[in-house]
């Protein structure tokens, strides 16, 4: 999925908004809430003592109610916000501590942002939007263009350069936006609800194909949404925020089985599991398995004992060749057949990461439990159909 090298790190970050931040941090720290620093004192608590790691090529989600402060945590990390307190450390180096020409090349360089409301340039063409961020670097006319070009065609905007924003559509907008944060070829991409202002359907699409363009170009995303669908489709982890506070990072699987909070499981409710979790989330191994080089005698007594009325049959690798229901088994004893006569294959078969959704439809159409392979045929794990339709409880 991932590598693991951290691309970013974020070490107690704070960020008060006021006349003078740091006369209310002792405040904070002896927990006074938000609600009563901002009645005493008239500082607003955007964020408190946030640390988060984001590994290179990770999609990173942070999600929260409205006023949780997503938007300034994420505005830190290009220091539109300046920190009250706390380190952010970019590639090992604490961007806080730049100084105004590091920070501009940093931001030129490393870093571009997706905003909600796309914040193109409307006098501007599609093309001199996506070339803006160049032009302010001073690359020269025809480099850029070609870059440019090159960046409309990933957002699948071939065609577009000479029209104006206002001849496009919002999900069409929307991929000038991210065209022209990848013109700069960053790192990281910072992306503020970027699909937030999008219909659903053309939302779904965006997500379809953030998650296409990432595959490609494997940038670090740290990405905001206060959908918590949006959030576990497309984070490899998620934080969830309240009151401007972490309140747990974990992958969707972690936090969908494990909230840590009321706020979380109330979030997490409106979750199509069907869509997040996997045949690995929800399969267990057998607890009978049948070797092929065992007789049907040693079959049926093996469902005698487990009260099955089924066996899968494997090899000495555990690869699946077929299965052996009880009745087979006790025709096959009589008659003094082999397993290997006996054994059927109408039973449905996946990988590992073949979603929930998929396998509802395989429920009615076979008896069986599902089986789990990997690419050799090996036997991972079995799912009951029942446990298919419980999973999604
Ligand atoms: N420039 C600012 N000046 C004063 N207070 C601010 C400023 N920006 C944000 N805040 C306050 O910080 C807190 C967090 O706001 P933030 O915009 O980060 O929330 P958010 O999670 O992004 O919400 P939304 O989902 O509505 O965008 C809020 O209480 C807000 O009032
Ligand atoms: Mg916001």
């Amino acid at each position: 999925m991932y590598s693991m090298t951290t691309k970013l790190k974020i070490e107690n970050l704070t960020k008060v908004f006021g006349r003078n931040p740091k006369s209310v941090m002792k405040k904070i720290r002896n927990g006074i809430s938000k609600e009563a620093i901002l009645k005493e004192t008239g500082h607003t608590v955007g964020i408190y003592d946030v640390s988060l790691e984001v590994k290179k090529g990770e999609i990173f989600v942070i999600m929260g109610l409205s006023g949780s402060g997503k938007s300034t945590l994420i505005r830190c990390l290009n220091m539109l916000n300046i920190p009250t307190e706390g380190k952010i450390f970019i590639d090992g180096e604490n961007i806080v501590e730049y100084n105004k020409v590091k920070l501009r090349e940093f931001r030129q360089k490393k870093v571009a942002m997706v905003f909600q409301h796309f914040g193109l340039f409307t006098h501007r063409t599609i093309l001199k939007n996506v070339e803006y961020g160049l032009e302010v670097r001073g690359i020269p006319k025809e480099e850029r263009q070609k870059i440019a070009t090159n960046n409309l065609l990933i957002v699948g905007l071939e065609g577009y350069e000479n029209q104006y924003p206002r001849q496009l559509s919002g999900g069409m907008r929307q991929r000038v936006g991210l065209a022209r944060a990848l013109a700069n070829d960053p790192d990281i991409l910072l992306m503020d609800e970027p699909f937030s202002a999008l219909d659903p359907l053309i939302r779904r699409d965006m997500q379809l194909e953030l998650l296409d363009i990432q595959s490609k170009l494997k940038k670090t995303i740290v990405f905001i949404t206060h959908d918590v669908n949006e959030a576990f489709k497309l984070g490899d982890r998620v934080a969830v925020m309240k009151d401007g506070v972490i309140q747990q990072i974990g992958t969707p699987e972690e936090i969908l089985e494990n909230p840590a909070s009321d706020y979380i499981s109330n979030f997490v409710q409106d979750v199509d599991k069907s869509r997040i979790l996997q045949a690995k989330n929800i399969m267990f191994f057998p607890s009978s398995l049948v070797f092929l080089k065992d007789g049907p005698l040693v079959a049926m007594k093996e469902m005698e004992r487990s009260g099955i009325s089924s066996v899968f049959v494997v090899d000495n690798d555990r690869k699946l060749h077929g299965l052996v229901t009880v009745d087979d088994a006790i025709n096959a004893v009589k008659e003094r057949k082999p397993l290997k006569e006996i054994l059927i294959k109408n039973y449905e078969t996946v990988d590992p990461d073949t979603y929930i959704q998929e396998l509802i439809p395989m429920t009615t159409s076979s008896r069986y439990p599902i089986a789990v392979l990997d690419h050799n045929d090996k036997l991972l794990g079995i799912i009951p159909r029942v446990s298919v339709l419980s999973a999604l409880i």
